[in-house]
C-alpha cells in the first residue's frame, strides 16, 4: 500500500486531485482500493465507487488519470514479484470499475 500511494501521489498529474484530502481518508481510500483491487469485500462510509468520484469527474479526472492509476498498481505489484498472471487479474478487476469511476 505504502509503495502504490507514494507512487501516486508522486505522479504530478494525479496529486492534485489529492489536495485537500485530508491524511485519514487518504489511507482509507488506499486500503479500499487495493482491498477493492484484489476482489475483497468493500467497507468504507458507503460511498458507492460512482459517487466516491463524481467531484474529481467534475475537476476534470479522466481516463488518462485513471490509467495512469493502474500503472501505478502495475508497477507496484511488478515490485514486490508478484506473478504476473496475478497482476493482470488484479488489474482487470480495477478494469471493471472504470466506467463508475469516470462517471460515465
Ligand atoms: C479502480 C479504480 C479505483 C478504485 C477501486 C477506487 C476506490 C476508491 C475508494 C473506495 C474511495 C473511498 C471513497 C469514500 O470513502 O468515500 C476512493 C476515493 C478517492 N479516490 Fe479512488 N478509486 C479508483 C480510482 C481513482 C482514480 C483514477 C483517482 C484519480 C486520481 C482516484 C482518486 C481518489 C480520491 C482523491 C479519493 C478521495 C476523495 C475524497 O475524499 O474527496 N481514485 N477511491
Amino acid at each position: 500500500m505504502d509503495i502504490f500511494y507514494d507512487k501516486v501521489i508522486a505522479d504530478p498529474k494525479l496529486k492534485p486531485f489529492f489536495d485537500g484530502v485530508d491524511m485519514t481518508r487518504q489511507r482509507n481510500k488506499q486500503r479500499a482500493f487495493l482491498t477493492y483491487a484484489f476482489g475483497g469485500t468493500i467497507n468504507y462510509s458507503g460511498k458507492n465507487i460512482r459517487d466516491a468520484h463524481k467531484h474529481l469527474v467534475q475537476k476534470g479526472m479522466n481516463s488518462t488519470h485513471f490509467d495512469a492509476v493502474m500503472g501505478h498498481l502495475g508497477n507496484t505489484l511488478q515490485e514486490l514479484s508478484v506473478p504476473d498472471d496475478l497482476i493482470q487479474e488484479a488489474a482487470q478487476i480495477a478494469m471493471s470499475v472504470k466506467n463508475d469511476v469516470l462517471d460515465r
